[in-house]
């Protein structure tokens, strides 16, 4: 039996979102832009998703649009700033490529880029964030919780000081939405982007939340799906699982965050135990439930990934693979991690369907890889 704990990389579809598309597949065929009862049907269901994903994320639901993805949301409202007045971008040095390659794009169009740093936990200073944004920033986007370390920004105070003096926050929640509790009526962001794959729904949908009065730009033409903003027939099936998806989130995030957070400390204080000579990476306090990134101490992280797949252990690496060669993780780096260290760090995620029994077994197994790999590398 494979023991997955890779679920930040995503996550099994839900039961309840298979049934819930397959259902539509095979029975709402029709095209929500049409005119007729099978139109009607698909716009009717669609209406009801934006609805579940509003409500899980405490929004309206015209201020969701539907994307094929977090990518696709993040890029829509970063490459937006060419339309507007081309004023700076404040963004940080733990942002996820969707993020960080598009800032990279405004800065070589002209467009001013500031990136925060965090702290050895992987934490901004929300006072370094709003120095950073001055009169001339347009934009500030940031992760609220981070892919490979978990750590969750103090998004909160972030908003707040940003609202007060009149720029836009941009918020990245794919990680957070469905294990953390995001709530706009209370939080005022101006744009979200999520994804349907991180918490039991189908991979390629997503959404870009933009609250009233925050503009937006048409970042797919030639149609009028979306208000015009994303052309192109309706993934309707995609959405309908995203949205049941969102539903049961709402439901269970409680359960959720009690749930995963005693096997990830589980988990943590079995590989102290059993294993030895490991560090966590990031912030134990703001971090989700879910997220435990150690590192192994004289174990390269790759090597042990590799050995723990062939035992039936999924889990990531904090490392990125580029053409063959083997780069440390930008967000470990940024947090004062030598390359070294970086490279013999693991992500490990838990999520829906991880239980006690494989905790403990996957703790047995590292304890015996971990041992076996550093042996080697000593003889
Ligand atoms: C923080 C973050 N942002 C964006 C994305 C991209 O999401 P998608 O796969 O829906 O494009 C991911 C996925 O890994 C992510 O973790």
């Amino acid at each position: 039996m494979r023991i997955y704990l890779d679920h930040n990389a995503t996550t099994p579809v839900r039961d309840e979102v298979v049934r819930a598309m397959t259902e539509t597949l095979e029975d709402v065929y029709g095209n929500p832009s049409s005119g007729h009862a099978e139109g009607g049907l698909a716009r009717a269901r669609v209406e009801t998703a934006r609805e579940q994903v509003a409500q899980c994320l405490g929004a309206m639901p015209s201020w969701v649009y539907f994307t094929a993805g977090a990518s696709e949301a993040n890029n829509a409202v970063l490459m937006g700033l060419l339309e507007q007045d081309r004023g700076g971008l404040v963004t940080s040095n733990v942002e996820h490529p969707s993020v960080d390659e598009p800032a990279t794009c405004l800065e070589e169009a002209g467009v001013g880029v500031t990136r925060v740093p965090v702290d050895g936990e992987g934490l901004l200073d929300p006072e370094e964030v709003l120095e950073a944004a001055g009169p001339g920033t347009s934009l500030v986007s940031l992760i609220w919780a981070n892919n490979e370390t978990g750590v969750v920004q103090p998004m909160e105070e972030i908003a707040e000081g940003l609202r007060s003096r009149g720029i836009r926050l941009h918020v990245d929640a794919t990680q957070a939405l469905g294990k953390w509790p995001l709530d706009l009526s209370r939080v005022p962001v101006d744009y979200l982007s999520c994804s349907a794959h991180k918490l039991g729904g189908p991979k390629g949908t997503g959404c870009l939340l933009a609250r009233e009065g925050a503009p937006i730009y048409p970042f797919i033409r030639g149609g009028p799906q979306e208000r015009r903003m994303r052309g192109g027939t309706e993934n309707v099936a995609g959405i309908v699982g995203f949205g049941r998806a969102c539903a049961l989130a709402s439901d269970e995030l409680s359960y959720r965050m009690v749930e995963y957070a005693r096997l990830r400390d589980r988990l943590w204080e079995g590989l102290c135990a059993k294993v030895g000579e490991v560090r966590r990476n990031g912030s134990a306090d703001h971090v989700l439930p879910n997220t435990l990134n150690v590192q192994f101490l004289d174990t390269p992280g790759e090597v042990l990934l590799q050995a723990l797949d062939l035992e039936g252990v999924a889990v990531s690496a904090g490392a990125a693979c580029h053409s063959g060669s083997i780069s440390p993780s930008h967000v470990l780096t940024a947090m004062g991690l030598s390359p070294e260290q970086a490279r013999s760090s693991l992500r490990l995620s838990i999520g829906h369907g991880v239980d006690t029994g494989q905790i403990d077994a996957a703790i047995g197994l590292f304890g015996e890889l971990v041992g076996r790999i550093r042996r080697a590398g000593s003889a």
